[in-house]
């Protein structure tokens, strides 16, 4: 088994939670899109929009009802399943597809306005060139690419001493390692025991996979917080997290924008 499919089967152990969590935070009203991701988005209203690595859909169903016309994509079996449920729930139609972004070339012959991926996303992916040609390809002659993700800079620190303070370099930047892990998830819910691979890609793996693809970078923004769930050990008051001990001082997330050259 490749390092792809053992992380389908390590995502798919948390599909069920990750439904039951998001249809209640939906119904409740609690459920936002990142706050971050919607200050930075432009009217989405009729716009065709691809949102990959879509979990169980609650961000989609979100994406949806901000007007866009919505086909998104995970590939885990269940999520798939769990998110046209969540959609149903939420009384919108949505195309969900279940593939790996790297070949969904092969199942999907479209074009978008928008393609958007974000929070806890490109370190699941393992070839960002053909990750960056299947963009080119989805994305119609003015389309825009949308990432906002976690900060390479971020992650190469010890996760637990940083909280206290202390930055131990654990990650390598340069030349990293697939890295091996024996819990996921615990952005939503709880974390579980599954062994996974990730990939920390460094900024400019991230920027020349798209600028071979042919993607003119419009934007690149950094933050010092991210979304709930996605690092930080202080929430401000919109709802992020920061690092208490390096607020302002080290990047945490970014965004990037991209246009078809
Ligand atoms: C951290 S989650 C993304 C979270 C999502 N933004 C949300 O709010 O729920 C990462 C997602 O990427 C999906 N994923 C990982 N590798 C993938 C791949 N090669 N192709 C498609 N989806 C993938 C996983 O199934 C998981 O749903």
């Amino acid at each position: 088994m490749n390092e792809t499919e053992i992380n389908r089967i390590a995502w798919g152990k948390l599909s069920k939670e990750h439904f039951e969590k998001f249809n209640k935070d939906l119904k409740s009203g609690t459920k936002k899109l990142n706050p971050q991701v919607e200050h930075q988005l432009y009217d989405l209203n009729g716009l065709k929009v691809l949102h990959l690595q879509c979990n169980t859909g609650a961000d989609s169903i979100l994406l949806a009802k901000l007007g866009a016309q919505v086909t998104a994509v995970d590939f885990v079996p269940d999520n798939i399943k769990f998110a046209r449920e969540l959609a149903k729930e939420n009384e919108v139609s949505i195309d969900f597809i279940c593939s790996d972004v790297h070949t969904l070339d092969e199942v999907l012959d479209d074009s978008f306005d928008l393609i958007i991926t974000f929070d806890g996303v490109l370190g699941w992916l393992f070839d960002l060139p053909k990750w960056a040609r299947n963009i080119y390809k989805f994305l119609n002659s003015d389309g825009k690419l949308f990432v906002h993700d976690g900060h390479p800079y971020y992650l190469i620190f010890d996760e637990d001493l940083i909280k206290e303070g202390i930055l131990n370099v654990k990650y390598p930047y340069f030349n990293a390692e697939l890295e091996v892990h024996s819990t996921i998830g615990g952005y939503a819910t709880e974390a579980k025991e599954a062994i996974n691979h990730f990939r920390s890609h460094k900024v400019s793996d991230i920027i020349n996979a798209l600028a071979d693809a042919n993607i003119f970078i419009t934007k690149f923004v950094e933050f010092d917080r991210c979304d709930e769930g996605m690092g930080g050990d202080t929430k401000d008051e919109r709802g992020l997290m920061y690092l208490k001990h390096f607020e302002g001082k080290l990047p945490v997330g970014y965004s990037l924008w991209g246009t078809k050259r």
